[in-house]
């Protein structure tokens, strides 16, 4: 149903402050909002040791997926959580273009579930990335899909995507890697270079290793964050470079909330991709800004002192409930403890991991240059979507695109097949957000009205507070319904989500 306008009030930032400082009072709000979301668990999974890496093999990738609420261990502690086939991460899948792709997915949680593959260009509808399917605990749902011939190689990931309970769920574990191979792969010194994934994940566990109910704290607003990091399930990871070699990491944001800013001691990051799309050339950073749902491959070049160096995350601050106007309205701390303020990474950097040296090999040089990366014509259709917060009749407190809260049955959004747009996607809330496109990846063509020399492709951007950012996008291949919204998940299950239909 659509609500009426007159009463979908906004609220401006003062009344905004006085709500989020109503303490008990919004805190009620709150759990009354996520009292539908029921995160009881049932039966108990003991580990599993089933295959953590599925290949595709003549044509075909064919698996048993299974979600359930397992036993894990994160490195040397042991927790509970949710987990496809027992494991944290999941299963990487890999594939090749013009692969089919059958996964029979059964649901073993107490809520329903479905299973999203982001950044995968392939239909929105029927047994493929259909995020309407809803379905129910004891269900087997068997999804088949095709990539396409031309589909770009590169790293995606598949993670539940039920409305209203996307962030509990991804914050349970549920999250895998889909990799792509092709082209990027074959670049001579990309194959010479040491292949390594990183799945950054985060969680909130009590003193037995239990998930922590989310859903009863104020930190749902923000988005919520854990303070036990994890690297492909551990606390804590070393890697190995190759002395005069290459390293290349091939890193994803599964976090629901958590941005990651990181950065190598001494040594800077050379960025070959983003969300699956490979540059132009080889692109130096001294850090990396990961929000959730991104993913970034970098090469790092062993030509420092053979040692020990640490991976660090940097503080970054995404705005947020705790922060209005630089005051902190929660009482001073994040209620996970530990971290300080949600919405920050703590004060000081963390070491997420350590790198050391291997034995020398052959020297790898850089690349120079990558694949070519296509552009778009102008296009004739504009549209703006306004990232904000408010209340909203039935609902409370909400994340809303142009005003509105999601609703399932209301297209927001139609676009014709093969046409293609530019959105403009303007901020004017108090927190930063990770925009997403399902099906369909963009440029992006200027930030605050100042072009962008660098149009690499990709399928999250963020948009950060007060910030506008203009983007171009082709509809192709594909018609049906799917979605865009938030990548804090937190922000998408509270509204921050519209319907794109694209028609032909
Ligand atoms: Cu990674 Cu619609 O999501
Ligand atoms: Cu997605
Ligand atoms: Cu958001």
């Amino acid at each position: 149903m659509l609500a009426p306008k007159k009463l979908m009030k906004k609220i401006n930032r003062r009344q905004f402050i006085a709500l989020a400082g109503a303490g008990a009072g919004g805190a009620f709000i709150l759990s009354q909002l996520w009292k539908k979301v029921n995160s009881s668990q049932i039966s108990l999974k003991p580990a599993i040791n089933l295959p953590s890496l599925h290949k595709s093999n003549n044509g075909l990738l064919s698996l048993n997926l299974e979600a359930s609420y397992s036993s894990v261990k994160l490195g040397n502690q042991q927790a509970y959580l949710l987990a496809y086939n027992g494991q944290v991460p999941a299963p990487r899948l890999e594939a090749n273009p013009g692969d089919t792709v059958r996964i029979r997915f059964t649901n073993n949680l107490a809520s329903p579930t479905n299973l999203h593959q982001h950044g995968l260009h392939i239909p929105p509808t029927g047994s493929a990335d259909n995020v309407f399917l809803n379905i129910q605990p004891k269900e087997t749902f068997n999804y088949e899909f095709t990539i396409p011939k031309n589909h770009p190689a590169g790293i995606f990931w598949y993670h539940p995507h039920r409305h209203g309970l996307v962030a509990e769920q991804l914050f349970g574990g549920l999250a895998g890697l889909f990799v792509v191979r092709g082209d990027l792969d074959e670049i001579p010194e990309i194959k010479a270079a040491k292949e390594e994934f990183l799945v950054l994940q985060d969680f909130a566990l009590d003193g037995e290793g239990r998930l922590i109910d989310s859903s009863a704290h104020m930190s749902i607003m923000s988005g919520r964050e854990g303070d036990l990091i994890t690297i492909n399930g551990k606390p804590t990871s070393s890697f190995s470079l190759p002395a005069k070699g290459l390293l290349r990491w091939r890193i994803v944001n599964a976090s629901p909330s958590r941005f990651y800013r990181l950065s190598l001691e001494n040594h800077p990051f050379y960025l070959i991709a983003i969300d699956g799309n490979t540059l132009a050339a080889p692109v130096e950073m001294s850090e990396l800004l990961l929000t959730p749902g991104q993913r970034v491959e970098v090469l790092i070049k062993g030509d420092k002192e053979p040692g020990q160096y640490r991976l660090l995350n940097l503080p970054y601050n995404r705005g947020g409930m705790g922060m209005m106007g630089g005051r902190r309205m929660m009482g001073g701390r994040g209620m996970m403890g530990g971290r300080g303020m949600m919405g920050v990474n703590s004060n000081a950097p963390t070491v997420l991991a350590t790198l050391n040296y291997d034995s020398p090999v052959k020297t790898v040089p850089l690349p120079t240059k990558l694949l070519s990366v296509p552009t778009l014509p102008k296009p004739k259709q504009v549209r703006r979507f306004e990232l904000n917060h408010g209340m909203t009749p039935g609902v409370g407190m909400a994340f809303l695109i142009n005003g509105k809260s999601y609703e399932n049955q209301r297209i927001d959004t139609r676009v014709k097949l093969n046409t293609v747009e530019d959105w403009e996607i303007v901020n004017t809330g108090v927190m930063d957000h990770p925009f997403h496109i399902h099906v369909n990846h963009f440029q992006v063509i200027s930030r605050n009205g100042k072009p962008e020399s660098l149009r690499p492709w990709r399928d999250t951007v963020l948009v950060r507070r007060g910030e506008t950012m203009r983007i171009r996008i082709p509809f192709r291949d594909f018609t049906g319904k799917t979605v865009y919204h938030c990548h804090i998940l937190d922000h998408e299950d509270l509204g921050m989500m519209g319907n794109l239909e694209i028609v032909s």
